[in-house]
């Protein structure tokens, strides 16, 4: 019975108008640093949301496939670090997989925080997360995070995903 509705919702759907209208959501973008024993990572995320205040919660949906994802897995913790509006470059870096780049952060400046993520210095700021729960549905793990560390590095305006001319999304 839900299969055959999940098959009827599947024909029905129109997928350009679920792209179009999806891609109207904003998003900003951060550097989400994970850490395994003594390596670091880090990519390019836009998929993030406050979800509670009481334990203060973020949602941070993390692809299936990336080395990112195994590693937040492997040890239950993530940073973001806010980019500025300045720092389209350092998103761009991001995004490449680290299996074909090798370390991103050989040229940026880091520091490890209290949960060991890499947060990159010249950012407006970040949060470090525990994971407190994670949803396995699609081709992106939902990973809550409950926040446990936070800090302000400057003031500025965080780099926002409509800004950029990329689309991630729909
Ligand atoms: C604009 C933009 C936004 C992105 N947002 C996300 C995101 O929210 N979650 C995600 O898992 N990947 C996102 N990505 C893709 C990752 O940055 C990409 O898969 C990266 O190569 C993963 O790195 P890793 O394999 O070294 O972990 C985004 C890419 C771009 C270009």
């Amino acid at each position: 019975m839900r299969n055959d509705v999940d098959r009827r919702c599947k024909l029905l759907l129109d997928l350009d108008a679920k792209k179009t209208i999806l891609r109207k959501i904003p998003h900003a973008l951060y550097i989400c640093g994970v850490a395994e024993g003594e390596n670091v990572n880090g990519f390019t995320a836009s998929w993030v949301t406050q979800a509670s205040f009481e334990p203060p919660l973020v949602v941070n949906c993390v692809k299936t496939d990336s080395g990112s994802n195994a590693m937040i897995k492997a040890s239950g913790v993530f940073s973001l670090s806010f980019l500025d509006a300045g720092q389209k470059d350092m998103a761009q870096k991001f995004f490449k997989p680290q299996r074909r780049v090798g370390n991103k952060f050989e040229d940026v400046e880091f520091y490890l925080g209290e949960t060991g993520c890499p947060i990159i210095k010249d950012s407006l700021g970040y949060v470090e997360c525990r994971v407190v729960g994670s949803v396995e549905k699609g081709d992106h793990t939902v990973f809550v995070g409950e926040v446990i560390s936070a800090g302000v590095h400057r003031d500025g305006n965080i780099l926002e995903l409509s800004q950029t001319g990329w689309n991630y999304g729909g």
